[in-house]
């Protein structure tokens, strides 16, 4: 299958940018919000970032405005998905909302549409038995920011079958991206890898072993990472940051996953990064 329409539900920091390499693509979009003004706010987002193409001369004017036509906002999950191939759902990583969202899906999308979604540590297959299709269920694991990072973790579930990972693998590649297979397990390979590098910052600077600005220049200076892990985590949200140690926590029983008393503290604050203005570091 050759997919030609993606409904893309929720248009926040991963799904604005997911409706975006699709969009550019040539795959038409329908963008699932809750809301006009958080579709707006989606909308204007995917400008922003098309413009910062065009200055740098990756696009020209006609890509930037094929790519925002080729963008339609639905406000029901019904009307969105009836005539799409393929659902990436990236909606706020709670289950209950996912849990309501994949109810929907599964009712009003026609019987070849694939189900995927951009969780970042929920199980796949936990997700798939939502749905009576499990085998068309599948991850497709974006990174942030979604335009500019060339990967896509793509993650069987128990059940996900091999027609369903051929045309996912596809797609990727046709939005320009890398697809690496994975399968299902607590952070998959991404965040079990990053978070626990990140934790562990964050441990350092709560211990008082170094500043969150000396932390970042050791991995920059010292790792070559092109953002050090406090500035990614702000970057990231601490609040997923720490759902995400919460998931391996629990899903692996082991100790080593526990979140940073600091991490805890700062979540509990409301100082979660970039998104609400301060986290490790303070934003305009
Ligand atoms: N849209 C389009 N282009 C963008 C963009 C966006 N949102 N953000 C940055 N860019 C482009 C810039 O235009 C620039 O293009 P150029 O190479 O042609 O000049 C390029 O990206 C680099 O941007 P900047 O020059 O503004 O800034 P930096 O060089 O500091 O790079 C960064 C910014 C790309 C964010 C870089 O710091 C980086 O790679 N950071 C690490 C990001 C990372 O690790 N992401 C993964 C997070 S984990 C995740 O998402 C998984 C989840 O489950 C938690």
């Amino acid at each position: 299958m050759d997919v030609k329409k993606v409904a893309v539900i929720g248009g926040g920091t991963m799904g604005n940018g997911i409706a975006h390499v699709f969009a550019m693509s040539g795959i038409s979009v329908n963008l699932i919000e809750t809301k006009q003004e958080f579709a707006d706010r989606a909308l204007s987002t995917i400008e922003k970032n098309l413009d910062r193409m065009v200055k740098k001369e990756k696009i020209d004017e006609a890509k930037k405005s094929d790519t925002l036509n080729s963008i339609s906002v639905f406000l029901n999950v019904n009307k969105g998905v009836k005539d799409v191939d393929l659902v990436v759902e990236a909606v706020p990583e709670n289950l209950e909302i996912k849990k309501s969202v994949w109810k929907q899906v599964d009712e009003a999308a026609p019987d070849h549409t694939i189900f995927g979604s951009n969780t970042s540590s929920i199980s796949i297959t936990k997700l798939a038995a939502l749905t009576s299709r499990p085998e068309k269920f599948i991850g497709m694991h974006f990174f942030n920011p979604v335009p500019v990072m060339k990967l896509v973790e793509i993650v069987r579930g128990l059940e996900t079958d091999d027609e369903t990972y051929n045309v996912v693998e596809a797609t990727a590649k046709k939005l320009n991206k890398v697809p690496v297979p994975v399968n299902d397990a607590p952070g998959f390979v991404s965040n079990r890898v990053l978070m626990p590098m990140i934790n562990e910052a964050i441990f350092c600077v709560g211990e008082g072993v170094a500043t969150p600005e000396n932390v970042d220049e050791v991995m920059k200076l010292g790792m070559a990472h092109p953002m050090g892990p406090l500035r990614l985590a702000d970057f990231i949200g601490l609040d997923v940051c720490l759902d995400i140690l919460n998931v391996l926590y629990e899903g692996f029983k082991d100790p080593k996953y526990r979140p940073a008393p600091l991490l805890v503290k700062m979540v509990d604050a409301g100082k979660l990064g970039n998104k609400t203005g301060e986290g490790f570091y303070k934003y305009d």
